[in-house]
């Protein structure tokens, strides 16, 4: 197990503030999520759109609107980031944390050559760094997240990259600031399967070669299985449930997992004519928010399993009868035998 510690979430809890007509609604996105990350670990956070992946991850280097009220502890190295000072918490983001999105483009100056996006950026860590030291570097770094001819490519702009050539640039310009945790929000979504694998692949050799953490996140249990040692599985804002990867990938004990695995194309399988089974309830394909679930479980609406008490008690994470260590779920009618 890859330790010391490098990130630790206690009960973070996020909530959204929002006025609909004369109305003033709460949605608790995120609540009482704890989960600890280990230097060199990928973590894999996987659920449906709407289940709270997003906004747990961006609580982390403070990108949350300003209508978000976060409570909890986010430690970094010891020191939680909630607590800190607006200017040096905005050190951490980009230095220490990186990010990367499902679209790429966007974050770029149509105007700006990547030269000089790399330019700012290592100037933002080194502001003495020669022009022609920092082409160099950049050229370097772009070779190490899989694009060839480097020095020539730093000439092209935005609209002149394809998407997954836009995902090794943020890649490359997350590396340029060294940073130790790279956070990768559906970072292959929008890219088809075979650059899909070959992101996949580089961030974990990233990991190998570079000891970073990463946390990645998409809504494809396989692909998050293919890439994390350990998964949180998410629904309503809440961690449904955790563990190593290939025991919630082949023995999932939570309802909700086994219905995520039974409703997933098979990684690598994309083009078969294999059946998908979706999650039956009122709302296929589009969890409840944690505005609407109440006091019970929320996913009780579309749990097959469910029992009389379901909508009205949450579950407290527990560990199943006889789970390996480091397995836990949030449920009141599955503590025994995993499903297969
Ligand atoms: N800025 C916001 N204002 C209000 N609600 C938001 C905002 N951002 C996210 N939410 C809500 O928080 C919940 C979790 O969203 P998110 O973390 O983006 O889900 P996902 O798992 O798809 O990444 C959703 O119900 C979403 O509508
Ligand atoms: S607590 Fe009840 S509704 Fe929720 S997952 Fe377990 S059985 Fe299903
Ligand atoms: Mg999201």
């Amino acid at each position: 197990m890859p330790d010391p510690t490098l990130l630790a979430l206690r009960n973070l809890h996020v909530s959204f503030r929002i006025l609909r007509g004369e109305e003033l609604f709460t949605i608790q996105a995120v609540r009482n999520l704890s989960f600890s990350l280990g230097r060199g670990e990928i973590l894999g956070i996987v659920g449906e759109s709407g289940s709270g992946k997003s906004v747990t991850t961006q609580a982390i280097p403070a990108l949350l609107p300003a209508n978000a009220e976060v409570s909890g502890a986010i430690y970094y190295e010891g020191r939680d980031l909630l607590k800190m000072e607006a200017a040096e918490l905005r050190s951490y983001r980009g230095r220490k944390i990186g990010m990367i999105f499902q679209e790429p483009g966007r974050s770029y100056d149509p105007l700006q050559s990547m030269e000089r996006v790399f330019l700012e950026t290592l100037r933002c860590g080194d502001p003495a760094i020669s022009r022609k030291d920092a082409s160099e570097k950049a050229a370097r770094l772009l070779e190490e997240a899989g694009l060839d001819n480097g020095r020539e490519r730093l000439l092209n702009f935005p609209h002149q990259f394809s998407g997954g050539q836009l995902q090794r640039i943020g890649i490359a310009l997350a590396l340029a600031q060294d940073c130790e945790l790279l956070i990768a929000d559906e970072p292959t979504t929008a890219l088809d399967v075979t650059i899909q694998k070959q992101i996949v692949d580089l961030l974990k050799s990233l990991r190998r070669k570079r000891n970073i953490s990463i946390i990645f996140i998409s809504h494809d249990i396989d692909l998050v299985a293919d890439i994390s040692d350990r998964i949180l599985v998410m629904y309503g804002g809440l961690i449904m449930e955790a563990g190593p990867s290939e025991l919630i990938a082949s023995a999932p004990r939570h309802p909700y997992t086994a219905a995520l695995l039974r409703a997933s194309p098979r990684l690598g399988s994309h083009y078969s004519r294999e059946r998908l089974v979706p999650i039956p309830g009122p709302a296929p394909g589009s969890p409840v928010t944690g505005r609407d679930s109440g006091e019970g479980c929320p996913f009780a609406p579309r749990c097959a399993e469910a029992g009389e008490d379901c909508a009205l008690n949450l579950p407290a994470p527990s560990a199943p009868e006889g789970a390996a260590e480091g397995v836990e779920i949030r449920c009141l009618h599955r503590g025994g035998e995993p499903w297969r």
